[in-house]
């Protein structure tokens, strides 16, 4: 049933105990079960005869684990985290549990608070003072302070999530109501765990899974109190609600990747949340971007050109910030593979920004060139996924994609948020520039509905299927487009060579006939991208020259092309935006399915493809 309503993205892992064993070892357990998800510190709170005691450092799960020696084993309530930074690098200070201003709660945090910054200042001018650099202990404020009026605690964290704009997960324990764990949900995972005398909550299932199998999902906007005794579930009014369990039957590796078969599905499957998440904060009331980390506005009128570096699936999201950066901007920009930049003795202009994009942000090529542009005094700006990596820190400016952890080698979700926050860089420069012609806040009413346009791309996966069916055993498949199209084309062959194992030719439709065209025999299969409506005649042309070869030609379009499908064996229609560039983006998502059902029926080991590593940190 998760498995059918898609599986929301969980960025950092959450844990809770109240019963009556030793409650620390407990949550240290739960997090160990979610360490495949990936973090970058981690922290615990337990009530410690009158007060609440909290442990916490940075790094792997196994230096929190170092601080547990004299953690007495009589503790029988704790929450504890696991933190994927978003806000504030992965220190030891900004690792959760969080404090509110009279250290009478303790919360952890999985999401966004997108006003955090509004309520910091007003919780400043109140006379409160933080400790850490995060949007979590903001919140954790805001609770105290409806805490300290003197209301139960659940009615606290009531009254403080209707302050809160975003997406949490909130788990929250006092020093005084010291037998109760609240918690409260808006768009990010929390799940319950009802035991025999004790009961549990966590982020994600596989960590509930050893303690019982009854699990209640928290909905949104909804306040979970757990008791050693029971769990009672409010709305927001604070009107009880029905208690449903489920019973879950999956075994634990089954859980970890949240009833997908493989990471790579569950990653393709997170985009419309990833979407949401690359957004958040980003896009105001008045549909104008907000980028609070990126350059002035007189770096942007200096600015002359952008050279792109990076590798990869980085290097294909890299060739449409060219495209976007051209076309919406007017800014000579160019793409660089990482390994050509740093050993190519490139021509930089001082004015110019070098832009690096990395997943990991460790990817040694793409560091050595970053190193190389600090060295020549360029201006830099890092379009990363992990914070707190090389590459993040090492930018003058960092935008994370807050994509969360990506486990496949092979990168899906990664791309998409790439590319987002390249179209948010673009949109904001143009905003920033009062660039004639471009109308930022439509294209912001497009990127509000976009995540429902990906969650309906993902609903083409049966048809999708059939297609692997047939395409599977083929030994040459060709990817072309033209415009933004022939970018998503080289992205699209990079998974099917990378984890299919399929040999692939892509470039631009246009360069069919100076070459590849001769590749095509019985028995190929050409896939177009048609997203881009004013060059669709063109395409047909190609297609025949496909067809003229008997090879079979699949097209994935928008729901509203007449021309290309005519001309096709096999259609995709994902749904239209009225942007080209975000048609584009989108069609990569029935492209990533294709490649990973095409890989499952070749039996290919999906998420760790052969000869290749998820991070390339040597050369
Ligand atoms: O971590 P990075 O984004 O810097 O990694 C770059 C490439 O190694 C990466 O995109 C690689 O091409 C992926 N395996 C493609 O799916």
């Amino acid at each position: 049933m998760l498995r059918e309503g898609g599986y929301p993205l969980a960025v950092c892992g959450i844990a809770g105990y109240v019963g009556p064993r030793g409650s620390v070892e407990v949550v240290y357990d739960q997090l160990k079960r979610l360490e495949y998800r990936g973090y970058d510190s981690a922290g615990i709170a337990y009530l410690n005869g009158v007060d609440i005691k909290v442990l916490k450092r940075a790094g792997k799960l196994s230096n929190l684990g170092e601080l547990l020696g004299d953690v007495p084993n009589d503790t029988h309530l704790a929450i504890a985290h696991s933190r994927w930074a978003t806000h504030g690098a992965p220190t030891d200070l900004n690792a959760h549990p969080h404090f509110d201003r009279y250290e009478q709660v303790a919360i952890i945090h999985n999401g966004i608070i997108e006003n955090y910054l509004e309520l910091k200042e007003e919780l400043a001018r109140a006379g409160h003072s933080f400790h850490s650099e995060t949007d979590t202990e903001i919140a954790a404020h805001v609770i105290g302070a409806e805490y300290a009026q003197g209301v139960p605690l659940e009615e606290a964290v009531r009254r403080a999530v209707r302050r809160l704009r975003g997406a949490y997960a909130l788990v929250v324990i006092s020093r005084k109501e010291r037998e109760k764990i609240v918690a409260a949900r808006n768009a990010s995972p929390l799940v319950i765990g009802l035991g025999e005398g004790e009961n549990l909550l966590a982020s994600d299932i596989p960590a509930l899974l050893p303690y019982t199998r009854e699990v209640v999902i928290l909905e949104d906007d909804r306040i979970a109190v757990l008791t050693r005794e029971g769990l009672r579930i409010l709305d927001l009014d604070g009107k009880e609600e029905p208690i449903q369990p489920i019973h879950i039957e999956w075994d634990i590796a089954a859980a970890e990747k949240g009833g997908y078969e493989h990471f790579m599905l569950k990653e393709i499957n997170e985009q419309p949340e990833v979407i949401h998440q690359c957004l958040a904060g980003r896009i105001d009331e008045r549909n104008m971007i907000r980028f609070e980390q990126v350059f002035s506005e007189h770096v942007w009128n200096e600015v002359d050109r952008v050279n792109i570096i990076a590798c990869g699936t980085a290097y294909h999201a890299g060739l449409m910030g060219k495209a976007l950066f051209e076309k919406m901007l007017r800014l000579p920009t160019d793409v660089f593979h990482s390994s050509e930049f740093r050993y190519g003795d490139p021509v930089l202009s001082p004015k110019s920004l070098a832009i690096f994009i990395s997943q990991s942000g460790e990817t040694a090529d793409s560091l050595a060139a970053l190193r190389l542009c600090k060295d020549r005094r360029i201006r830099t700006l890092g379009i990363v996924n992990v914070i707190g990596s090389s590459i993040a820190r090492e930018c003058d400016r960092t935008i994370l994609t807050q994509a969360g952890p990506e486990i496949c080698v092979a990168s899906t979700k990664a791309y998409t948020a790439q590319v987002l926050v390249l179209t948010l860089l673009a949109l904001h420069i143009a905003q920033v520039k009062e660039m004639p012609g471009v109308r930022p806040a439509e294209y912001v009413k497009a990127l509000r509905g976009l995540h429902e346009h990906a969650a309906r791309a993902l609903e083409l996966e049966p048809s999708i299927i059939d297609l692997a069916e047939r395409l599977h055993r083929t030994p040459l498949i060709f990817f072309l487009g033209r415009g933004p199209d022939a970018h998503v084309a080289l992205e699209a062959a990079l998974k099917m060579k990378e984890i299919a194992y399929i040999a692939t030719q892509e470039s631009p439709a246009g360069e069919m006939k100076h070459g590849p065209l001769a590749l095509v025999t019985e028995g190929v299969v050409a896939v177009f991208g048609a997203t881009c409506a004013s060059l669709r005649d063109k395409l047909v042309s190609n297609m025949r020259e496909v067809q003229a070869r008997e090879g079979e030609v699949v097209v994935v379009t928008t729901d509203d092309d007449t021309i290309t499908p005519t001309s096709a064996d096999h259609t995709l229609r994902i749904p239209g935006t009225g942007f080209e560039f975000l048609d584009a983006l989108l069609s990569v998502i029935p492209l990533q399915l294709l490649a990973y059902h095409v890989a499952r029926l070749r039996g290919c080991e999906i998420d760790q493809p052969r000869n290749l590593a998820k991070s390339v940190t040597v050369e």
